[in-house]
């Protein structure tokens, strides 16, 4: 059981406390010179990132579950050791990660009180169904909480054998109204549809600025950094990454967020999910005591 009042006095300061969240899960409230950010221990979620003097950055569900054995619905859920529906049936979507109660390692204060860094770790023993883990690992997520936010998660592979991962820092952008933004970056970069339904088709190219105006679920490959350019909140977020192959870019629409039963009905106008990945055709080969970090930066132009 993690214990509020033994992190607050470990780790708490001016600007970091640890307050009972939603769900009354241990969570951890920054509010640093340049930022405001509340993180989830359990599913080392990040659910609100706001720097100073800006709206809110992240969108969270008005409907989210906020209960053990279930995932968040927005923010920046971890998806690990695997994205997208288990391999099998009893397999929950998007890994274990995003299900299981981290551990708090540290908490730091840098450049003046600018910036906090938290670090979250998971290990085997600490995911609630055990059946779930295959290999031995020691998983760790920093967040990076200044002017830009930065999330960063390292993976070790303290197995003996080599295992095939697949991942995403499933990230959920608060948009004013999603027909009217554009996602830049993309232009002539091949992709996957994953909209159920949709035809086969291999060889999708983009073409220019991505629009949503429909169902979209796409895996983009060979990718760097994009822009969401919003007129309706008259800003533009910078999206960067490192150590990831791919980025989903996802918004349901109206069937899919209707069939969604922790995701109101109308609330695909105001997200659009940016997910740094290494997903399909991009899952990594980890070998044994080695470590494999995908990070992702975001910043309010
Ligand atoms: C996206 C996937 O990353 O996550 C979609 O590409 C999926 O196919 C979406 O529907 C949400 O997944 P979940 O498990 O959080 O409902």
């Amino acid at each position: 059981m993690i214990d509020r009042e033994t992190l607050e006095r470990k780790f708490g300061s001016d600007s970091v406390k640890f307050t009972r969240g939603p769900g009354g899960f241990v969570c951890i409230e920054v509010a640093n010179a340049a930022a405001t950010a509340k993180i989830s221990t359990y599913a080392a979620h990040l659910f609100d990132y706001t720097p100073a003097g800006e709206r809110p950055v992240l969108w969270m569900s008005g409907s989210s579950w906020f209960e053990a054995g279930k995932p968040m619905r927005g923010g920046v859920p971890i998806c690990w050791p695997w994205f997208g529906p288990g391999a099998r049936e009893e397999l929950p979507a998007h890994g274990f990660a995003r299900l299981s109660q981290w551990e708090v390692r540290a908490v730091e204060s840098f450049e003046n009180g600018t910036v906090t860094r938290v670090v979250l770790g998971l290990t085997p023993e600490q995911v609630a169904k055990p059946e779930l883990v295959a290999f031995a690992f020691d998983l760790e997520c920093e967040f990076w909480i200044g002017r830009s936010l930065t999330v960063a998660l390292t993976m070790k592979n303290c197995s003996d054998a080599p295992v095939v991962v697949t991942d995403a820092l499933h990230t959920y952008f608060a948009v004013k109204e999603a027909e009217a933004v554009r996602v830049r970056g993309l232009d002539q970069v091949g992709y996957e549809d994953r909209v159920v339904g949709a035809p086969v088709v291999l060889g999708h190219v983009q073409q220019g600025d991505i629009r949503i105006d429909r169902e979209v679920d796409r895996i983009y490959h060979s990718t760097g950094a994009v822009e969401i350019y919003d007129p309706g909140f008259n800003r533009t977020i910078r999206v960067e990454k490192s150590g990831s192959a791919a980025t989903v870019v996802w918004n349901p629409w109206i069937r899919k967020s209707h069939a969604m039963p922790d995701f109101g009905d109308e609330e695909y106008h105001s997200m659009l999910c940016i997910e740094a990945a290494n997903a399909s055709v991009d899952a990594r080969t980890v070998f044994p005591g080695e470590k494999r970090r995908i990070s992702q930066t975001v910043t309010v132009l």
